[in-house]
């Protein structure tokens, strides 16, 4: 059985008060309407047709070269005339009567893949099946008809309900999935006889139960998985509660995390077992952490590799970095991208990186920047260190050869290299090559005056 995936997102999004798309504001660092498509995508769906109406240009900009959400087809909706006139805008798309569609909503962005496929499964057994959701709270929904034998035999809208059906307390999630000849004569049927003047997509339940279709109904009682966002705050919501979804997943998979209302997941992230998190720490893009790692608070890693037993010690900014394992890192150390810590290494505080390779057991331990460098074995490089790598129009290496001593306060002017065992006296300007084991000094030699008076004052 193929299936089609149709998602809505051609609404205006008022409540938000942006010029941004709603469906691309971002939850856990993503749109809205990337985390429906990732779950789409887990279906195998045939296509995906997505609505779209309000500044239809920047979200189909957004997606023009993303390659991880399926295969989109972009279906303009120009007049917003309903969830049934959406619909009606992809029918073209669907081209296998026998297909499954799926009627997803792009600011819906929580649900979840097993209710999905729960959804399709009823809908191939029975031919249309809606999610609905059991809830305290229905005002403004669509609630669920359902007959003396608890059949479903409608879905009637809060605007156009009696007194009687705005206390049904099972709501219409507005994801819903059909077969799609079903879908298509439903829709050839519906009218805009209704207090809001649409063509409801949810008329289509009707149409199909007077047909003789019994309707599939799955419940689910997780609101958050079938939460709509209208505005911020709603958004501030849903994110807060798949942030604690994540760190309880963390911790369950044998993660320490100090506080599981303090750590932020704004990826694919996994870590591994005895780790540590400690509080306001923020994961983002691609992150893989091994065993034993411990991590202070306020760190940020954005798309690195972590090995075991290291320690990221509080207020460090790590991207795109790989680090070996037994390495020391921070407190405060920025790593930027291309940064290579070799085994057992040292970051220390105030120190930057980029694009600079350390060997094993190597230390740059205090105030130190290293760019464009490439820095072997055992090496120690002291503090306030500079590699001198940009000249204003270029950048240049510095090579740092195994067992080799910086002295503080270094300038190392690049292209330059620092031969292996040699030693560099603290405060030199080095503008040529060390050669291996010979000391190199390029500062002022020292005088000093005797018998020196200080100045008075007049
Ligand atoms: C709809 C359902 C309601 C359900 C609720 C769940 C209908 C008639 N009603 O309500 O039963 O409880 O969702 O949130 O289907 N959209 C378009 N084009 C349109 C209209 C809407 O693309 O012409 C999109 C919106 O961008 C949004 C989604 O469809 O993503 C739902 O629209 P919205 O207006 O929020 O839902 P309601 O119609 O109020
Ligand atoms: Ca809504």
């Amino acid at each position: 059985m193929t299936t089609d995936v149709i998602v809505l997102a051609a609404g205006k999004g008022t409540r938000m008060y942006s010029d941004k798309p709603k469906v691309l504001h971002e939850l856990a660092g993503r749109p809205m309407l990337t985390h429906v498509l990732h779950a789409a995508k887990q279906l195998q769906a045939r296509k995906t047709c997505v609505v779209t109406g309000f500044q239809s240009d920047l979200i189909r900009n957004h997606y023009a070269s993303a390659n991880d959400v399926g295969n989109l087809v972009w279906v303009t909706q120009s007049e917003q005339l309903g969830t049934g006139h959406a619909v009606m805008q992809a029918i073209p798309e669907l081209d296998d009567d026998d297909s499954i569609v799926l009627v997803l909503y792009g600011d819906v962005p929580l649900v979840k893949p097993e209710s999905l496929q729960g959804l399709t499964e009823l809908a191939i057994e029975h031919g249309i099946a809606v999610l609905t959701l059991q809830t305290d709270d229905p005002f403004g929904l669509g609630r669920i008809l359902r007959d003396d034998n608890g059949h479903v035999i409608g879905i009637v809208e809060e605007k156009d309900a009696s007194p009687q059906q705005r206390q049904i307390k099972e709501i219409n999630t507005g994801i819903m999935a059909f077969r799609a000849a079903l879908l298509k004569s439903g829709l050839q049927q519906l009218t805009t006889d209704n207090a809001q003047g649409e063509y409801y997509l949810t008329d289509t339940v009707a149409i199909a139960n007077t047909a003789g279709v019994t309707i599939a109904a799955l419940q689910t009682n997780d609101a958050p998985q079938v939460q709509g966002v209208n505005n911020r705050l709603q958004l501030a919501e849903l994110e807060r509660t798949y942030q604690i979804r994540k760190a309880r997943e963390l911790a369950l998979s044998g993660v320490t995390i100090m506080d599981l209302n303090r750590l932020d997941i704004r990826g694919d992230v996994s870590i591994g077992r005895d780790s540590s998190i400690d509080i306001n720490v923020i994961l983002q893009g691609k992150v893989r952490i091994g065993d034993n790692v411990v991590i202070g608070p306020n760190v940020t890693i954005i798309d690195s590799d972590i090995g075991d037993n290291v320690h990221i010690l509080a207020n460090s900014h790590i991207e795109s970095a790989r680090i070996q394992d037994d390495c020391h890192v921070g407190p405060f150390a920025r790593l930027r991208p291309g940064t290579e810590l070799g085994v057992s290494s040292k970051i220390g505080n105030f120190v930057e990186t980029k694009k600079a390779i350390l060997g094993t057991g190597s230390k740059v331990n205090h105030l130190s920047y290293i760019g464009d460098s490439e820095i072997g074995d055992q090496v120690n490089v002291g503090a306030g260190t500079i590699t001198c790598n940009y000249d204003g129009v270029n950048k240049a290496k510095t090579v740092i050869k195994d067992g080799a001593f910086i002295g503080s306060n270094t300038a190392l002017v690049a292209p330059v290299a620092v031969g292996r065992q040699a030693t560099v006296a603290a405060g030199s300007v080095i503008t040529s090559d060390v050669p291996d084991n010979d000391l190199a000094v390029a500062r002022g030699r020292q005088k000093n005056i005797s018998g020196w008076k200080r100045p008075v004052k007049k």
